[in-house]
C-alpha cells in the first residue's frame, strides 16, 4: 500500500491550469535527485538513510527505499507512525523521545512488525526506555546522539562510553552505534569553510567510533550528515549512513549555498519542488502582487526565486496570503491571472502546509500525491 490519492481528475491538465497556489513536484527531477544521492553514496560504500522530515510523504520514502535506501528518518514518533502504516519497515527516529505518553507509542511501534531505533541522550531517558522494554518483554536497538558543539541534542563524545555501560548495565536495550548530525554547518555558504567544519566534528566521530570498536563496543551504524555535506561526509572512513532529506526536493536556501566547483550554487540536485502562484492585483507600475504569501510560503532562510531566473523577478513578503513581485531588469511584470512558480525559501517547513504535492512532468500534471506525514509534530 502506498499513499498515492487514487485522484487522477488532474492528470494530463497543464499545470497552468491548476487552481493556485499549488504546490508542484517535478517527478523527473525527483527521481533523478534520489538517483544521484544514491549513485554518490553508494560509489562511496556507504548507505542512504533519507529523512522523511524534508518531504513528510509516505510515498516518496517508498521511492527512497526503492531507490535503494537502508531505511528511512522520522523526527518525531509520528512521522515514524505514519511511515509504519504505510509500510516503511525499517526507522530511525533521530531526536529523543522522553515522555511517558510517547514511550508508550515507540513501544507500540517497536512490538509491530517494523524495526524501529531511536536516538537517546540522557541516562534517565536510558533507565526509563529499558524499563519500558523489559515491561514489553522486548529490545530496543538504541542509537546515542552527539552533540556537533550545536547544544540541541546529544551528548559531548567523552561522555559515550559511560551511556554505552549504562545501556549495557541496564538491559534490554542493544546499543547499535551513535549519530552526529551537524545542522549548524550544512548551510554554510562557503564550500571549503563547510568542508573543514564537517570535517572537523565526523572526524572526531569517527575516532569515538575506532576507540568504541577497540574496546569492544562495535559502532554497526555511525549516521549523519546531511545535502549541504552529502559529498564531504561520505569520505570519513567510519560513517556507515547519510540521513539528507532537502536533496530530494530542494529549496532557495539550499541552492544557494556554493558546491566544490561552484562557488555561489549548489548544482549537485536542482530543485524539484515550486510554488504555482497567481497574479491577483496590478494596479502599482512597480510591482504585481500574488497569490503567494506567508500561509503557503515558510518565511525562512532565502527569499522564493520567481522563474524563469532569467525575468528578473524579485519576491517580497507582501502578508500572509501575498508577495509582491518586483523586477530589476526590462522584462516586463507578469499581467493579471498570469501565473508564477516560484523556488520556495526552505523546503521542510512548506512543505508541512500543504494537504498534497501536484506531480508533473515537463509541465503536464501526472498525479497528486497525499502529503501523509504533514502536521505529524507529536
Ligand atoms: C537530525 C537530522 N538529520 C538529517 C536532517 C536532514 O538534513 P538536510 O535537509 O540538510 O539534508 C535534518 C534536518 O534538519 C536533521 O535535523
Amino acid at each position: 500500500m502506498n499513499s498515492r490519492v487514487d485522484n487522477h481528475s488532474g492528470t494530463g491538465r497543464a499545470i497552468v491550469t491548476l487552481d493556485t497556489p499549488a504546490l508542484l513536484l517535478d517527478e523527473e527531477i525527483l527521481e533523478s535527485n534520489l538517483r544521484t544521492m544514491q549513485d554518490v553514496l553508494s560509489a562511496c560504500g556507504k548507505n542512504v538513510r533519507p529523512h522523511a522530515k524534508t518531504h513528510k510523504s509516505s510515498y516518496i520514502a517508498e521511492k527512497q527505499i526503492e531507490a535503494g535506501a537502508v531505511g528511512i528518518c522520522a523526527a518525531k514518533v509520528s512521522e515514524a507512525e505514519g511511515l509504519a502504516a504505510h509500510g516503511i519497515r525499517e526507522l530511525l527516529i533521530t531526536s529523543p523521545v522522553i515522555t511517558d505518553v510517547k514511550i508508550q507509542r515507540l513501544f507500540h511501534l517497536v512490538k509491530s512488525d517494523c524495526h524501529v531505533m531511536v536516538v537517546l541522550d540522557n541516562p534517565d531517558n536510558i533507565k526509563h526506555l529499558s524499563q519500558c522494554a523489559r515491561r514489553h518483554r522486548t529490545v530496543l536497538d538504541i542509537l546515542i546522539d552527539i552533540d556537533p558543539g550545536m547544544g540541541r541534542t546529544g551528548v559531548s563524545f567523552r561522555e559515550v562510553p559511560g551511556l554505552i555501560r549504562l545501556v549495557e548495565r541496564c538491559g534490554n536495550l542493544r546499543f547499535k552505534g551513535i549519530q552526529c548530525y551537524a545542522g549548524s554547518v550544512q548551510h554554510i555558504p562557503n564550500y571549503t569553510e563547510r568542508k573543514k567544519q564537517s570535517r572537523a566534528i565526523l572526524e572526531k566521530a569517527g575516532e569515538l567510533v575506532r576507540n568504541l570498536d577497540s574496546s569492544g563496543h562495535t559502532c554497526e551504524i555511525f549516521t549523519g550528515g546531511g545535502t549541504g555535506t552529502y559529498d564531504i561526509d561520505s569520505d570519513i572512513p567510519e560513517l556507515t549512513d547519510l540521513q539528507a532529506g532537502s536533496y530530494a526536493v530542494m529549496d532557495a536556501e539550499y541552492l544557494a549555498v556554493g558546491s566544490e566547483n561552484s562557488p555561489g550554487e549548489f548544482l549537485a540536485f536542482p530543485p524539484a519542488l515550486t510554488l504555482l502562484s497567481t497574479v491577483i492585483s496590478t494596479n502599482r507600475a512597480e510591482w504585481v502582487t500574488i497569490d503567494a504569501g506567508l500561509k503557503t510560503l515558510y518565511h525562512h532562510g532565502a527569499d522564493p526565486i520567481p522563474l524563469p531566473r532569467r525575468n528578473g523577478w524579485e519576491y517580497q513578503w507582501f502578508g500572509d496570503e501575498h508577495g509582491k513581485l518586483t523586477r530589476k531588469g526590462e522584462i516586463p511584470l507578469p499581467a493579471l491571472g498570469e501565473q508564477v512558480e516560484l523556488i520556495i525559501s526552505h523546503c521542510d517547513p512548506t512543505i508541512n502546509l500543504f494537504d498534497h504535492y501536484s506531480v508533473h512532468r515537463n509541465g503536464t500534471v501526472t498525479d497528486t500525491w497525499d502529503i501523509d506525514l504533514r502536521g505529524c509534530s507529536t
